[in-house]
């Protein structure tokens, strides 16, 4: 049977860092409840010159690289995001000119969040063993900052920039994917969204003037969905490869707040110590978040041939998904 796998990964990462004791200038909050209720200390913020796509090429660049893959011969490039270089055209086709990637391959992204990486791995999983497309370039990418209410601190503490991309091809050997599992209830999709700025909701002044071009979000329910659906989506990956908890090496799960992770681990069974966590230091990067923390734990040597990775990732929509990779 033929799988896919993941030969590369990368990251781009701005420079400008905003810590919690620089919002506590801007709000009325303090380094003291965004650590002990997010567990967040600092998170990037990309400059006014730059774009995602232009975060989104670098992590490409990257995860090519790293993979040994001339990104000239990349045929599909899928990039997931809600905070695309404009409406339309998709920031995908942004991408693949700024790597050079194969002019007549395809180039399209796709909406769901922080679940839009994994749901990209899911449909380049699909493509490689259809042998639709063969080396398929898969990038979360998110600048949030530039769609948040930088007065609000319910939401503003919470979030970061940032890039995370995999290159993946057809496994030659035992590695690879093992499956996805892609999940959405429409009934949640406004509890996090941003109402304006499509055909529903049009760009106007008094749009504006209402704060409803920013992220909008009930927090609590986000978390009660967060905890549960993730749990839920990741006991079906391990269900549908015969796995049990302790069967999984690393669990690389969305790094939204540090109190979801702990409420998985403990619904699904497995350590805190097993799971990889970068929240830290990003905050949540939505669909960047799954990517970023898998590239630094493969620069960290974290995994050997054989591990068993869980993924895991939920965000608007309700959007979720999981899977199972063997490294
Ligand atoms: O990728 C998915 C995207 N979203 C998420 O993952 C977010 C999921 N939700 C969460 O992570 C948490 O719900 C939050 C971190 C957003 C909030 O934590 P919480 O423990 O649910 O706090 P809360 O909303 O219940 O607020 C508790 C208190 C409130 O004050 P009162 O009403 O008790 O007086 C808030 O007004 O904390 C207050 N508060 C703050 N205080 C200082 C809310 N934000 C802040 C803040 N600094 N930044």
């Amino acid at each position: 049977m033929i799988r896919s796998r993941i030969a590369g990964t990368g990251r781009a990462v701005p420079a400008q860092i905003m810590t919690n004791a620089d919002l506590s200038k801007m709000v009325d909050t303090s380094d003291a409840w965004i650590v002990e209720r997010t567990g967040i200390r600092q998170r990037h913020i990309l400059e006014p010159s730059r774009a995602a796509s232009d975060l989104a090429a670098d992590a490409g660049r990257a995860a090519c690289a790293r993979a040994g893959v001339d990104p000239s011969t990349v045929d599909c490039i899928i990039v997931g995001t809600v905070t695309g270089d404009c409406p339309f055209p998709a920031t995908a086709t942004f991408v693949q000119k700024k790597l050079g990637a194969a002019p007549n391959g395809c180039a399209f992204d796709l909406s769901a969040a922080c679940a839009g990486f994994l749901y990209g791995v899911s449909i380049a999983d699909a493509f490689i063993r259809t042998g639709q497309f063969k080396r398929v370039l898969v990038v979360g990418v998110e600048v949030l900052s530039r769609i948040i209410d930088w007065t609000d601190r319910a939401t503003c503490v919470l979030f970061g920039d940032a890039a995370g991309a995999v290159l993946m091809t057809a496994s030659d050997g035992p590695s690879g994917l093992l499956s996805t599992h892609l999940f959405a209830d429409g009934a949640q999709a406004e509890i996090l969204w941003q109402p304006v700025g499509g055909s529903r909701e049009p760009l106007t002044p008094e749009a504006v003037a209402a704060k409803r071009h920013f992220v909008q979000m009930n927090g609590r329910e986000v978390y009660k969905h967060a905890v549960r659906n993730m749990a839920a989506g990741a006991r079906i990956a391990l269900d549908a490869n015969g796995l049990t908890p302790d069967d999984v090496t690393w669990v690389i799960a969305h790094q939204a707040n540090i109190r979801i992770l702990e409420g998985v681990s403990e619904r699904v069974n497995i350590p805190m110590e097993r799971f990889f966590t970068n929240v830290d230091r990003y905050g949540n990067t939505s669909s960047a978040s799954v990517p970023t923390a898998l590239d630094e734990a493969v620069e960290q040597g974290k995994f050997k041939p054989g591990d068993i990775l869980l993924f895991a990732a939920l965000g608007g929509g309700l959007a979720w998904a999981s899977g199972v990779a063997r490294w």
